[in-house]
């Protein structure tokens, strides 16, 4: 894991492998950003001239390397593209990109110092989040891993850093970290992680952290009668689990049950996916890592509320013994449902997670899902849907998805789309219902089983979870702990009053 610390030092004198400024482009040509005076002075004033005769524009993401003045003691300075100069502050999802970038550009180097802006809070927890979510690898299966990330990232600030600054820097740390530990989590091999596995690293993190973790077991969830769960983890050999992470808050004054989809790996099951499908779906827990990190995110953090996570964790394999297009699954709390599509497995785990979470009446149910093509197609894969039974609640989850730099949308649930769902021939409900808007069918299913009156809201983030293409910003290839930050700003919110 990257070290982080904030130092007062002079961006020459500080002792670092490579050192950090920002540019922009401004309306007559580059510009260096705030945070980076003194290295300016040492390049007597002409660095963003040098900088432009290198080719730099101050583009967002453009990364240029030139050595260091002398009497400078770092060797190395990157200057990282910050993108269009604004009128004011630079916005925080700039800096977090500028930093990320900068810090996957300088992977290799034991120690960088940012020389970024750094002037109020929100700023310093930025350039930190940025840096070290930038800093992330995943290296596990690799004999050799060419480059290491940075060790150590060190956040130039003016003055002595306030207390404020300080909160900043925690709050980046704990989100950063269990955004890292989302994204191994997404990006082990299925071969690796499965329900079981993950749910001893459940049990494990709780332990280390001081959380409450249940896990039921296939057999626990037989007695239980755990349809749904049962059901999609039939047809593997590793059998399915329902984890409980709960943080509480002595002073709580609310609730909030996040629920995940955690398919450890998706096949389709006996409704096989083509070649060409499946090669990703290793990703289909990425739900399930987004809430667990976002527990213990909320309990590091200290927040005053209650959150509880639950994990529904299976694996969706074909077999003799699995689930068939057809049979009908009694889910937890006695509705059925008729199978139609075993590959349309996300909601049938969810179902009876959402079931579970609802019994212990929490004020705001969020699931959090990779669960439709559909919305992929909708949307592209760096947007999350945002469905909800109660409008301001969906407005609310967009909007803090925005303030964290989370590209989201609000989806309609529209009535219409219901009907096809619930005309199974023999059961309560289908799993499949009209293939146009799938997306929003897929919210629609899951709506079924929110116990009245409780408000509900769905994330797919079957788009953003896994990054297939090259890395950009703060985004490595691979997982990517989409709606993590969303749903720790949003159990902020809600321990603030909101
Ligand atoms: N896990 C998939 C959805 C998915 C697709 C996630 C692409 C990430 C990237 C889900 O279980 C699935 O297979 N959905 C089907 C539903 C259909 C059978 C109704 C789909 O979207 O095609
Ligand atoms: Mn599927
Ligand atoms: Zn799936």
């Amino acid at each position: 894991m990257t070290a982080l610390s904030v130092s007062t030092s002079s961006a020459v004198s500080l002792r670092a492998d490579a050192l950090v400024v920002g540019v922009a482009k401004g309306p007559k040509g580059l510009v260096v950003a705030p945070g980076a005076e003194a290295v300016v002075e040492a390049f007597e004033g002409k660095l963003a001239e040098v900088l432009t005769t290198l080719g730099a524009t101050g583009a967002e993401g453009e990364t240029v390397k030139l050595p260091a003045p002398a009497g400078t003691k770092a060797p190395l300075v990157l200057a990282v593209g910050l993108g269009p100069a604004p009128e004011g502050a630079f916005g925080a999802e700039e800096l977090r990109r500028a930093a990320g970038a900068a810090a996957r550009a300088l992977a290799g180097a034991k120690k960088v110092a940012l020389a970024l802006p750094a002037a109020s809070a929100d700023e310093v927890e930025a350039v930190a989040l940025g840096g070290l979510l930038g800093a992330y690898s995943f290296g596990s299966y690799k004999g050799e891993v060419a480059k290491a990330p940075v060790a150590e990232l060190v956040l130039l600030v003016e003055r002595k850093a306030s207390k404020d600054a300080k909160a900043a820097v925690e709050r980046a740390v704990a989100v950063g970290e269990e955004m890292n530990r989302a994204r191994d989590l997404v990006n082990t091999a299925p071969n690796d992680l499965n329900p079981k596995s993950f749910a001893a690293i459940a049990q494990a993190a709780g332990k280390e952290h001081g959380l409450k973790v249940e896990v039921l077991d296939e057999k626990a969830l037989a007695k239980g009668g755990y349809g749904g769960i049962l059901g999609v983890g039939a047809g593997s050999a590793n059998p399915p689990r329902l984890v409980k992470v709960a943080y509480t808050h002595p002073k709580a004054k609310a609730s909030l049950a996040f629920v995940g989809k955690g398919i450890t790996y998706d096949s389709g099951g006996i409704s096989l996916k083509p070649a060409g499908h499946n090669e990703t779906m290793k990703c289909d827990m990425a739900g399930a890592a987004a809430v667990f990190a976002a527990v213990v995110a909320a309990k590091r953090l200290g927040l005053q509320v209650n959150v509880t996570a639950w994990l529904a964790l299976a694996e969706n394999m074909p077999s003799g013994s699995a689930t068939r297009p057809g049979d009908v699954l009694r889910m937890y709390g006695g509705k059925t449902v008729e199978v139609l599509n075993t590959d349309a497995e996300g909601r049938l785990v969810l179902a009876d997670a959402i079931v579970r979470a609802g019994e212990e009446q929490p004020d705001v149910i969020v699931d959090v899902a990779t669960l439709t093509g559909a919305m992929v197609l909708a949307l592209g894969n760096r947007t999350f849907g945002v469905m909800s039974n109660d409008e301001a609640l969906r407005t609310r989850l967009h909007e803090t998805a925005d303030a964290v730099g989370e590209p989201s949308w609000p989806m309609p649930l529209p009535a219409h789309l219901r009907k096809g769902m619930v005309e199974s021939t023999v059961a309560d409900l289908a799993n499949m219902g009209e293939r146009m808007g799938g997306g929003l069918v897929a919210g629609l299913f899951l709506q079924e089983f929110v116990a009245e009156g409780t408000a509900w809201a769905h994330l797919d983030i079957a788009g953003p979870a896994f990054n297939e293409g090259g890395p950009h910003g703060y985004t490595p290839k691979g997982g990517t702990a989409s709606a993590v930050r969303t749903l720790v700003r949003f159990a902020e919110d809600t321990a603030a009053g909101a």
